[in-house]
């Protein structure tokens, strides 16, 4: 056994949501492949006992995860135990610290909001249940720059750097993964990528449905605290940083860092806010509500590789189509050699990588028609899958289990995506309303050039 590895997986907010919802399924992926062994502990505020969270697990499961596998599901409800309790009861961390009996080096994950943490960070620090370990927390990380360095203060009290695993699901994704690999892996691609030959980046996370019963915690959220300040910029991040030095998980994490630090932080100017007609309908929502349920930005990278580089992103509930997608579009060549092959207008040439629901990375060019005098737009098509082998959550809980970090954000690349953000949290903008099934307010159509402008992504077909 590696000496990395986690001997226990503590598991606060067990009865919650993010747990029926991502964990359970991904615990039943882990022991049916054969990477969880260990005791699973649940931790929560309910009163329940081992049969109810076997049956809380096996309902999970069957809603999300596909089907119950009958032998890694059995062996999953071999390894639970059960402490529950109030989090500001010193007691529950005693109860905890005995049901861990032998473990050295448990995992706990905080699937709870962030609120909770201190008394949980303090619980475990005071009870012993801190030493050796790592704690693993989900987004939202705080909900600005001040909130999210004092989650940090709150968590080193008790957790070194190193064993602080701050969950962002896209790290975890294949696809995701693949803009660096494919960009570093492939010698053609390196030497264009840059303010000479890119003419833009768009960054389209596209969503059909609406907040889906989430209106509480949208309200306190709107999509850019949703996933623009973590999902995309990390996209961003990845797109755009230098190679990194050596293969060491730090060096990546340098360079990602080094990114988000040099994007200019955003101004009203940059952006453009709408929220879908009927938002303010949704359960918990206020009848008066500002939160943004779209944004559009244009941000800037202050680096010598992407000076005066447009970096478009776009994201919205309601939109026509469920999709994420990166367009790299590159310069147009510059004359016309021939004449009647008229290059069509806009672009030709890009880099679109489909993040989402299927995985796609294809390169825009021109090729002469058949017939008589007229060029044609074609992608040559570098991979195509259904969707990702492996769930993001599986990927990331045993990552975090055996204690490689590489797929986790780090406290000054979290710290910093807040400082791009937090200006245009704290300064109110104009909201647009736009219709469901749309491509948000025509106000964000004005960013883009007219000329190619918003790349839409294709519905999806799985
Ligand atoms: C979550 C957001 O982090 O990501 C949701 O809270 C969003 O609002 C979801 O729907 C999208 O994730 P994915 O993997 O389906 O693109």
């Amino acid at each position: 056994m590696s000496e990395l590895r986690a001997d226990a997986l503590v598991l606060f907010g067990a009865t919650g949501d993010l747990a029926f919802k991502k964990i359970f399924p991904a615990l039943q992926a882990m022991a049916a492949s054969g990477r969880l062994d260990v005791p699973v502990i649940a931790v929560s505020r309910e009163s329940w006992d081992i049969d109810g969270l076997r049956a809380r697990a096996r309902d999970s499961v069957e809603k999300h995860g596909g089907v119950v596998d009958p032998e890694a599901f059995a062996k999953l409800a071999g390894l639970f135990g059960y402490v529950g309790g109030d989090y500001n009861d010193p007691a529950i961390f005693d109860r905890l610290r005995k049901a861990l009996g032998d473990a050295r080096r448990p995992v706990h994950y905080l699937a709870i909001p962030p609120s909770a943490f201190p008394p949980i960070v303090q619980g475990l620090s005071r009870s012993g249940c801190a030493d050796g370990a790592r704690v693993v927390l989900e987004k939202p990380f705080g909900r600005d720059l001040a909130s999210a360095q004092e989650l940090n203060r709150t968590l080193h009290q008790a957790f070194g750097e190193m064993d602080v695993f701050r969950i962002d699901h896209y790290l975890g994704k294949e696809p995701v993964q693949n803009l660096v690999l494919f960009r570093l892996g492939n010698s053609f691609l390196e030497p264009i990528w840059n303010r000479n030959y890119v003419e833009s980046v768009q960054i389209t996370m596209a969503e059909s449905f609406g907040v889906e019963g989430r209106g509480r915690f949208y309200e306190e959220a709107g999509a850019i605290r949703d996933v623009v300040q973590n999902h995309l910029l990390q996209v961003t991040a990845l797109l755009a940083m230098e190679p990194p030095i050596g293969a060491d998980v730090e060096a990546l994490r340098d360079e990602k860092v080094k990114v988000v630090k040099s994007i200019r932080p955003l101004t009203g100017r940059s952006l453009v806010r709408g929220q879908y007609r009927g938002y303010r309908d949704e359960e918990s929502v206020a009848p008066d509500s500002d939160v943004e349920t779209f944004a559009a930005m244009e941000l800037h990278i202050d680096s010598w590789r992407w000076a005066d580089v447009p970096f478009y992103i776009r994201t919205g509930k309601c939109l026509p189509t469920t999709a994420t997608e990166v367009l790299v579009r590159l310069r147009r060549p510059p004359q016309r050699i021939f004449s009647g092959f008229e290059l069509p207008p806009g672009p030709p040439n890009y880099v679109r990588f489909r993040l989402g629901p299927e995985i796609e990375i294809a390169i825009g060019a021109q090729t002469k028609a058949p017939g008589e005098g007229a060029m044609r737009n074609v992608e040559l098509l570098a991979c195509r899958d259904r969707r990702d082998q492996v769930e993001p959550y599986d990927r990331l809980l045993g990552a975090a289990m055996e204690g490689e970090r590489l797929l986790f954000a780090r406290e000054d690349e979290v710290e910093s995506a807040w400082a791009v953000v937090d200006p245009i949290l704290k300064r109110a903008s104009s909201i647009y309303e736009y219709e469901p099934g749309s491509w948000g307010p025509g106000e964000a159509n004005a960013m883009v050039s007219p000329i190619g402008g918003w790349h839409e992504p294709k519905p999806g077909t799985s």
